[in-house]
């Protein structure tokens, strides 16, 4: 193993044999014979382990160690001791030594001690990383993600949480931006300070400006005071601008130079406001066709396209729809005081065969709405029905095809009954020749004889 390792003593000889020997077994060291030369060697510079003497003319080690741990906790302290000075050992032990030696010591000794203490630093360091890791899975453990797609955007958005870098989320309506926006914000740095959400698309026009950068008293008719705007709320923290792609044309230009400058000037102001903030956007739009159809701006688009993240719509990733609901089970259960269960399987069936054009948040309201209204501890298909646009919108969004075949069939029955199953007449009708109108018949298992009074 190598490291840099500080040796305080007060004993020349002793420094010089002693740095000779750690450096033969490959460490760097620097030594120091008094408290003042230690202190200002570690200040400089990083090292992996003390090594200090108890007896140090006016100091005693032990008060160095505690003012080695202050400036470096995390340093393991290896306390040399005259022999027989049992207590003062037990002492620095107590004061957060990793270990001792008594003087004189086996060279072998002092360095088997050596690996020790920077093994187990080592190993400190590991577990710490390690918590840090568990500690942003955690903010992200609301977030349902069992298939492979969901998974890789959840390791993406892990890694990318803590830069500062700007986010642009894209995804259908309902595919769970926010709820990735605010996951990103609470793994970062930020996470103590606000996270400011602004929807674009919910906020006139004219109301935008001043929402966004604030207004002095007196910017216009009715500013009585002077307010901040969301720009200045988010400062330190993170500002989510939500469906950006909705902001309107002319804001569009102020906001370029924001991001770019990190600083602007209230409405009505001359005095420019800096602002320090991590920036989030998400639209469900393609930014990029739009900025090419000019509704967008195209350098606006390039200033927020930095970090994509593209959230796959639910019909994509159909595996995660029975982990979603017994999420959102639980959920409900908890908010209506129920114990549901779970759904039947031909009630979980619908949900998987179904399309899901408002992705996740449409779900959620079909489950939300099958438990409000049962009074069993299942949920049957009937209530998945009810619940909303699955049946209606089945009905409605059937396939072209299908929707040619039938009326197609009525089609012919219609023929078929204004000419009493007359095939000739039916077919001259339909300026078809006889034998394609037989075979269409065929086709939609009609039997003319059917159709003869
Ligand atoms: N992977 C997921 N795990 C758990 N809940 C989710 C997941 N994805 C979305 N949701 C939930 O679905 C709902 C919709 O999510 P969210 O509001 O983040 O979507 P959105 O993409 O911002 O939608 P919109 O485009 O309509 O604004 C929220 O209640 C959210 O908590
Ligand atoms: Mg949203």
């Amino acid at each position: 193993m190598t490291g840099k390792i500080l040796v305080v003593d007060d004993d020349s000889n002793l420094l010089e044999v002693l740095g000779m020997r750690l450096e033969s077994s490959g460490y760097e060291v620097v030594t120091a014979l008094n408290d003042v030369n230690a202190v200002a060697a570690l200040k400089e510079s990083p090292f992996d382990l003390g090594i200090i003497d108890l007896q140090l003319g006016e100091r005693d080690g032990i008060s160095l160690m505690k003012e080695v741990h202050q400036i470096r906790p995390d340093i393991p302290v290896i306390i040399l001791t005259a022999y027989g000075s049992i207590e003062s050992a037990v002492e620095a032990m107590k004061n957060g030594a990793f270990s001792y030696l008594t003087k004189p010591f086996d060279p072998r000794e002092l360095l088997l001690q050596i690996e020790k203490a920077l093994e187990n630093r080592k190993l400190v360091s590991e577990i710490k990383r390690l918590k840090g890791l568990l500690e942003s899975q955690y903010e992200f453990s609301n977030i349902i993600a069992k298939s492979e797609k969901m998974k890789a955007v959840l390791g993406l958005v892990s890694r990318i949480a803590a830069a500062d870098s700007t986010v642009y989320i894209h995804g259908e309506s309902g595919t769970g931006k926010e709820l990735i926006a605010r996951a990103i914000h609470l793994a970062s740095d930020r996470k103590d300070k606000p996270f400011v959400a602004i929807n674009c698309a919910a906020i006139p026009e004219t109301l935008l400006e001043s929402e966004l950068f604030g207004y002095e008293k007196g910017a216009f008719t009715g500013a009585m005071q002077s307010t901040k705007g969301l720009f200045t709320q988010a400062h330190k923290g993170t500002l989510f601008l939500d469906e950006i792609g909705n902001m309107p044309i002319s804001l569009q230009k102020k906001s370029l130079r924001v991001l770019q400058e990190r600083q602007f000037y209230p409405v009505g102001g001359n005095k420019p406001v800096e602002v320090d903030i991590r920036l989030i956007v998400a639209t469900n739009l393609d930014l990029k066709k739009e900025a090419q159809e000019g509704r967008f701006r195209e350098d606006l688009f390039y200033r927020v396209h930095v970090i994509p993240v593209l959230l796959p719509p639910l019909r994509e990733r159909k595996e995660d729809i029975p982990h979603l609901v017994a999420y959102f089970l639980e959920g409900f259960n908890e908010k209506m005081k129920k114990n549901v269960k779970g759904l039947t399987p031909s009630a979980m069936q619908k949900l998987m065969l179904y399309n899901w054009p408002g992705n996740v948040r449409e779900l959620q309201n079909t489950i939300e709405f099958a438990m409000a209204m049962t009074r069993d501890d299942v949920i049957t298909e009937d209530l998945i029905l009810q619940a909303g646009g699955l049946i209606q919108a089945q009905e409605k969004l059937s396939p072209l095809k299908d929707a040619k075949a039938a009326f197609e069939k009525s089609y012919l029955i219609h023929m078929l009954e204004h000419t009493r199953g007359n095939i000739s007449k039916a077919s001259e009708l339909a300026g078809k020749y006889r034998a394609d109108f037989y075979n269409l018949i065929k086709k939609y298992k009609l039997k003319p004889e059917n159709f003869k009074d």
